[in-house]
């Protein structure tokens, strides 16, 4: 079956076209950064508007080059959770092209989309697995036994761990989006001379909080009065360490309170290099195998969502009358393919 896809959730319009025998053929991601730079975070109007524009060039491209409509067979969508008006903009579409196309359509959810986006890799993980799922909106662990079949083991209770880097990102003068600049930033910066707590680390179970965080490094840059580069590069490694040692032992203890060692690691955080680094030597020392996205396929993007579309449109689920579209939606009410 050959599926197109469509995402725009948050502040990236992209389309994928995905076939199960083929695997990938197509995709094209527009990021709206540039957009959005100036006010120092993503104006959900202005994704809506910008979403309009740029989707269905972005879908007829994509679709052209692998053949054409006649070549498809579905369409899938994310559906939610994320920005109502975006999301909108995606659903309305590719309802409109299934309607004229005379093909069925499915909505996706985006989180089942990030924890699916490891089967697009040569080696996918198996089931059952524990996964951390770390992106701007989102931070969770996830026992997933197969595909719509997920326990959430634990989550954050306020900031996920992306927004822990963009916000210090910004405190420390970083431009909008900040996580990737502050980990770059990261790199540079001397060991030890910050140390920021280890959020809820000494308490038992799979929960995080982040808000803390961002408290603790405004405290510090306001404790410099005129930090300079330096500076900010230590703060940055410190805020890293903070987050990342945070994540690995939250990870390796639900692996443990799941017997299970497969770990996947997924969501925009999830390109995150220190992370990946001290994933690697945890996991190792616990015996576990660490999966992870290719790097394109960590952030937003269509591709993952044709995985998951592709799932529950082989296995006959359908959208029902009318354009609905989910700001929140809880991942925990996924059911498997074909089941609902
Ligand atoms: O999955 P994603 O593209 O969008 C959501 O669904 O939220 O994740 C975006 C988040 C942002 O908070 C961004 O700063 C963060 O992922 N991010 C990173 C890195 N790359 C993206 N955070 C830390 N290090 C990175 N290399
Ligand atoms: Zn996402």
């Amino acid at each position: 079956m050959r599926i197109l896809a469509i995402e725009s959730s948050c502040d990236e319009s992209a389309a994928a076209v995905f076939d199960n025998e083929c695997g990938l053929l197509a995709h094209e991601v527009f990021s709206q950064i540039d957009l959005h730079q100036i006010y120092g975070g993503v104006v959900p109007e202005l994704a809506s508007r910008d979403h309009v524009q740029r989707l269905l060039p972005i879908v007829s491209r994509v679709v052209e080059q692998t053949g054409g409509p006649a070549q498809l067979e579905g369409v899938a969508y994310t559906a939610g959770p994320g920005l109502i008006g975006a999301l909108l903009t995606g659903a309305a579409l590719a309802r409109s092209l299934a309607r004229a196309w005379e093909l069925p359509s499915i909505g996706v959810h985006h989180l089942e989309g990030h924890l699916l986006a490891p089967l697009l890799e040569p080696e996918p993980p198996p089931f059952p697995n524990v996964s951390l799922l770390v992106s701007g909106g989102h931070t969770m662990l996830i026992e997933c036994r197969g595909v719509g079949d997920y326990r959430v083991l634990g989550e954050t209770r306020d900031d996920a761990a992306g927004e822990a880097f963009d916000k210090s990102a910004k405190l420390l003068g970083l431009p909008y989006p900040g996580g990737p600049q502050l980990a770059r930033l990261a790199y540079t910066g001397q060991p030890g001379r910050f140390n920021f707590p280890r959020p809820m680390l000494d308490r038992p179970g799979l929960e995080f909080s982040f808000s803390g965080l961002k408290t603790a490094v405004l405290h510090a840059v306001r404790a410099l009065e005129s930090p300079r580069d330096e500076d900010r590069a230590d703060l940055a490694h410190a805020l890293q360490e903070a987050v990342v040692d945070t994540l690995v032992t939250k990870s390796l203890r639900a692996l443990e309170d799941a017997g299970l060692d497969t770990l996947v690691v997924s969501g925009g955080v999830s390109a995150n290099r220190c992370l990946r680094e001290k994933m690697a030597v945890a996991a190792a020392r616990h015996g576990a195998r660490v999966y992870y996205p290719r790097l394109e396929f960590c952030t937003d993007n269509a591709a993952m969502i044709a995985v998951a579309g592709h799932a529950r449109l082989a296995a006959g689920e359908r959208d029902g009358p009318g354009i609905r579209a989910r700001a929140q939606w809880p991942l925990s009410i996924l059911r498997p393919p074909g089941i609902l």
